[in-house]
């Protein structure tokens, strides 16, 4: 299946989503719950428009030797440094038919095809965005990233002790959600995290540990202060903080501080593997793709967001070979040019 004709497919199963040619946050600009960013719509449409301004440096004069997208993160080889990003609540979002649990047992089982790593979601009611999605990863040999909300200790030590008997590789925590307005009101609040906080999560567990929506020096130093294995540079595709920069453009400010000490992830608008190419030449180890991944899995199922990746690969592929990159580790900061 052909890119176009995977997302093409969801068209009649989304009620939220129009399924732009290019998913831009424009048409559904505040659409929370959907698919939009938050307030104006701003950080979101950013996301996409910086990732246009940056362009590859055409290099063909290098030799013809094979391309390979492979990669070693986390203690995996990965047939190529992309991950699925976790969304919850696909129903309420998407305006579909598929619970968490479902959903994310298709994007799983298509990583596990593709042999990329998929994060799972989590979101008020425990029971369905957390430990359901958790019981897929643990059902797929533990394939999996879990994530958990930045929950006030009640609503993290919860969570810490279901997690106790699942198989999974690593756990994320979404400081970023401590700003978004789906949360407000419930019983259990969340809250924005301190280096101290973190640290508990991660002895608590003894698993590797992901700091996701860091925007900055600062908060990319608490991570490591925090001892977490990595970060994702993100502001949660949009979603948290209206008229924010775009995680793109901090990305190289932040990399040149924390780069080796720590594994470095992006995600925002991310749509191709140009896009992908480009957040590795600015200093990503990997990156989340979000809203399009969602969109395959819930139009045509595991085949399609399998063939999805599977364009991804290819279309990262070719960006290598006319770049002069054979190798994920040839990708670097001189492959691209930031333009005005
Ligand atoms: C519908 C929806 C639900 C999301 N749910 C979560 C979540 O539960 N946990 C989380 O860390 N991020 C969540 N995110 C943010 C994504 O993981 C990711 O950071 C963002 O979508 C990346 O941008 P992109 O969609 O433009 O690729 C969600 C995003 C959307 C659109």
């Amino acid at each position: 299946m052909k890119k176009k004709q995977i997302l093409e497919s969801a068209r009649g199963k989304v009620k939220n989503c129009r399924i732009c040619n290019d998913c831009n946050g424009v048409a559904c600009r505040s659409e929370i719950p959907g698919l939009g960013g938050i307030g104006s719509g701003s950080s979101f449409i950013r996301n996409r428009e910086i990732m246009k301004k940056v362009k590859l440096n055409m290099n063909v004069l290098t030799m013809n030797s094979p391309i390979s997208t492979k990669c070693h993160i986390f203690e995996t080889e990965l047939d190529m440094p992309v991950f699925v990003a976790p969304l919850a609540n696909v129903r309420g979002n998407y305006g579909c038919d598929l619970s968490d649990y479902e959903y994310n047992k298709i994007v799983l089982a298509a990583c596990k095809k593709e042999n990329v790593l998929a994060f799972t979601g989590d979101g008020v009611d425990i029971e369905e965005f957390f430990e359901k999605p958790v019981q897929a990863i643990h059902d797929n040999d533990g394939f999996g990233i879990v994530t958990m909300k930045p929950w006030v200790k009640e609503g993290v030590d919860r969570r810490i002790e279901f997690l106790k008997d699942k198989k999974y590789k690593l756990l994320a925590m979404d400081v970023d959600s401590a700003g978004l307005p789906l949360l407000k009101g419930n019983d259990i609040l969340v809250e924005t995290k301190d280096p101290i906080s973190l640290r508990y999560i991660k002895e608590k567990t003894g698993k590797k540990f992901i700091v996701k929506g860091v925007m900055n020096i600062q908060g990319a130093l608490a991570a490591l202060e925090a001892k977490a294995d990595a970060i994702v540079v993100s502001n949660h595709g949009g979603r948290v903080l209206d008229d924010s920069l775009s995680p793109i453009e901090v990305l190289s400010t932040i990399s040149s501080v924390v780069k080796g000490r720590m594994t470095i992830l992006v995600d925002g608008g991310i749509r191709s593997g140009n896009d992908i190419f480009k957040c590795l030449a600015l200093g990503a180890d990997g990156v989340l793709i979000g809203r399009p991944c969602g969109l395959a899995a819930i139009g045509s199922g595991e085949e399609g967001l399998a063939s999805l990746l599977n364009e991804y690969k290819k279309e990262l592929a070719q960006a290598m070979k006319m770049t002069g990159c054979h190798k994920i580790t040839d990708i670097s900061r001189e492959c691209v040019t930031v333009t005005k």
